[in-house]
């Protein structure tokens, strides 16, 4: 248990999640969308979620990247207490922390790619020099190099899916959370992705977690944890004893 002792890091881990739930709305109208979710992700991983749509992922990797309150249990976060900071503290830590890859890209449409990819150096203080530098250098990653002064909107939706993964990179985050990240890709495109993101994940500081219903990027999971229904029901050590035929 999360406990003042407890330190996630020195125990190898980068998420430490007991007994969370978060219910939307109330009375009648409430959802119960995380019904006490325990589970860990190890530093040095990619690990992946999967489970039927409406299950809780996208609420679960809000709620570890800290965009999203819950309402009971205990987060540890890079040996950082989530359910003991104040919403303001937590958005600090997130900054710092943490990308994340949105199911819907949230692009601004009003910036070209590179200001929308500088974006999470700019709130650290990084000068707007080496913030679009880096940014560049990124766009150039993803396949964007020549694209960084185009705008989100005449963007194919693969393109503006890359250019956000390129901006939920470019700070080096110790916590990456993708929420269906070769969703908008093709095969090739999505394979590459996939490489650059478990490089990431695999770095002995850094985790990275990866919501999906793409059965052709399984093969890249150290580790996949089954969604159902609020809770996580079971973790598997490889993708290879996972078996998705018993999937809804
Ligand atoms: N902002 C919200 N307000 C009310 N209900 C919500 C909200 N966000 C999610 N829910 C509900 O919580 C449950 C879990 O939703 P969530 O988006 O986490 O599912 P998901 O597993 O990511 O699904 P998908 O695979 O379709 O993306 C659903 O029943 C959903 O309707
Ligand atoms: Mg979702």
């Amino acid at each position: 248990m999360a406990n003042d002792n407890y330190n996630t890091e020195s125990n190898g881990l980068a998420v430490h999640v007991r007994g969370v739930t978060k219910t939307f709305g109330a009375g009648e109208a409430a959802t119960r969308a995380l019904k006490g979710v325990d589970f860990e992700t190890r530093l040095g991983e990619m690990l992946m979620i999967v489970g039927p749509s409406g299950c809780g992922k996208t609420t679960l990797l809000s709620v570890i990247a800290g965009t999203l309150d819950f309402d009971q249990g205990e987060l540890e976060v890079l040996s950082a207490s989530l359910h003991k900071m104040k919403r303001r503290e937590i958005t600090e830590f997130r900054k710092r922390n943490v990308g994340f890859i949105f199911q819907q890209f949230n692009l601004i449409p009003t910036l070209n790619l590179v200001e929308n990819v500088s974006v999470p150096l700019l709130i650290n203080g990084v000068s707007r020099r080496e913030a679009e530098q880096k940014a560049q250098a990124l766009l150039e990653e993803v396949g964007l190099g020549g694209r960084g002064k185009d705008h989100p909107l005449n963007l194919s939706g693969g393109q503006q899916q890359r250019v956000a993964i390129a901006r939920a990179l470019v700070h080096e985050p110790r916590l990456l959370v993708c929420d269906e990240p070769t969703s908008a890709l093709d095969k090739d495109t999505g394979a590459h992705i996939m490489e650059l993101l478990r490089a990431v994940g695999r770095k002995p500081d850094r985790c990275v977690i990866v919501v999906t219903h793409d059965n052709r990027v399984f093969k890249y999971a150290d580790r996949m944890a089954e969604m159902e229904d609020g809770r996580v029901t079971r973790v598997h050590d490889s993708y290879s004893s996972y078996d998705p035929s018993t999937q809804h």
